[in-house]
């Protein structure tokens, strides 16, 4: 049953991955229903207000769903949003047992799904491919537990670590499959956040190109601007394009945030960063899951991406790495200071590594701490 169980769950985490660009803010949740070690029906949680991964399964299995084992990657609700509690939904159609891999942190359901199913005589089994859920549902997880947007910093360098030659040049350092796979990024993820220097250089338009699957809504474009220096032009500022917010401080000048505003920009103004430089990057990051982001990407520069690592505040960081040495004078990818001695670095655990055309690609994950899910 363990192995059967173990297995199932890998399915039902692929069977919802095909929620990830549509679901959010809800859980890209997957569902399989066995029944005597066959699968009787799947279902994922598509969009908001759409049926539920497991109503899903239990459509697609009809008849077959009595006594039959459902097998979720997220804890079944048991509250009423804009569709039926799904504890309902599973006793109605007369499943004997649950096996879940997490439970929901979101505070209309932690635990009391389970506490229900389990009530009313269901078997429940909670922790069957926990770890690789905890990974799959990542950014719905912590958004769920701090409120705060998943901060996952892509950066794409030389052999020896640099983003730009010694003269600032830049593209393209890796190859189109590199790129590419940086738009899948893109797409997965709610909102592409940059600093100001790299809007000013580089003058961008952040937005998910020539992707795989379709995506509902282009990701909210978000530049850290503490002072105003961005002008109110350019692509990231065609609001035809996608959303732009700017994320401003007191410092900037009033004409500034109305030119921006002008252009169809939003701005929200937060308080300086800890040394009185940039945009406080907590109170970013905060602003953000109130504004329904899962998940933001980090695209950028250097000064911002050592802000992060230096307050901890990146979860994930996706690396691709060129088979090219750019040599000392090169630009780094991460600024600041660094840490003073190794023993003082932070350590990242490799979650997968491979190779796109030339380039290598490798996504690591903040080294989970004890009570981590
Ligand atoms: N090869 C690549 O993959 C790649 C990717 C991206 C960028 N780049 C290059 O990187 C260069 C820009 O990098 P950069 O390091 O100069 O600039 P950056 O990191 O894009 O922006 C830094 C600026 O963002 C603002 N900011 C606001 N809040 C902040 C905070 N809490 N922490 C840090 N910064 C904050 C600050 O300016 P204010 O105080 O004025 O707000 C800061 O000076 C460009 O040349 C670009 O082409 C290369």
């Amino acid at each position: 049953m363990a192995v059967h169980d173990e297995r199932a769950m890998g399915r039902a985490l692929e069977v919802g991955e095909a929620g990830r660009r549509t679901a959010p803010p809800n859980p890209w949740v997957g569902c399989v229903l066995l029944r005597d070690g066959e699968v009787v029906g799947e279902g994922f949680h598509e969009q908001p207000g759409a049926p539920h991964a497991e109503v899903a399964a239990l459509a697609a299995a009809g008849e077959r769903a009595r006594d039959a084992t459902a097998i979720v990657t997220l804890e079944p609700c048991s509250h009423t949003g804009r569709t039926g509690p799904c504890t309902d939904a599973l006793l109605d159609a007369g499943v004997s047992r649950v096996v879940v891999a997490l439970e929901d942190p979101d505070l209309r359901v932690a635990g009391t799904g389970i506490g229900k199913l389990r009530e009313l005589g269901v078997t429940v089994d909670v922790g069957v491919g926990a770890l690789a859920a905890a990974r799959s549902l990542a950014p719905y997880l912590h958004h769920r537990r701090t409120g705060r947007a998943y901060c996952v910093v892509k950066t794409a360098t030389s052999l020896d670590g640099r983003t730009a030659a010694a003269d600032g040049t830049s593209r393209w350092i890796t190859g189109p499959e590199a790129r590419a796979d940086a738009h899948e990024l893109r797409a997965d993820s709610q909102a592409v956040v940059i600093g100001s220097g790299t809007a000013l250089a580089d003058r961008p338009a952040l937005t998910p190109r020539d992707v795989a699957e379709p995506v509902m809504r282009a990701p909210l474009r978000v530049v850290l601007d503490a002072r105003g220096r961005v002008p109110a032009d350019g692509p990231l500022f065609d609001t035809t394009l996608a959303p732009t917010l700017v994320l401003t401080t007191d410092a900037a000048a009033a004409a500034a945030a109305d030119a921006w505003r002008a252009a169809g920009a939003k701005v929200e103004t937060l308080p300086p960063g800890g040394d009185a430089t940039g945009v406080d990057l907590t109170a970013a990051l905060d602003l953000l899951g109130r504004h329904g982001v899962l998940q933001a990407m980090v695209e950028g520069g250097a000064t911002l991406h050592g802000a992060l690592l230096d307050a901890g505040l990146a979860d994930r960081l996706v690396a691709y790495v060129a088979p090219v040495v750019l040599g000392p004078d090169g630009r780094t990818a991460f600024g600041g200071p660094g840490p003073q001695t190794v023993t003082q670095a932070p350590r990242w655990t490799l979650l997968s590594s491979g190779a796109r055309g030339d380039d290598v690609r490798l996504e690591y994950e903040r080294a989970r701490e004890r009570g981590d899910g």
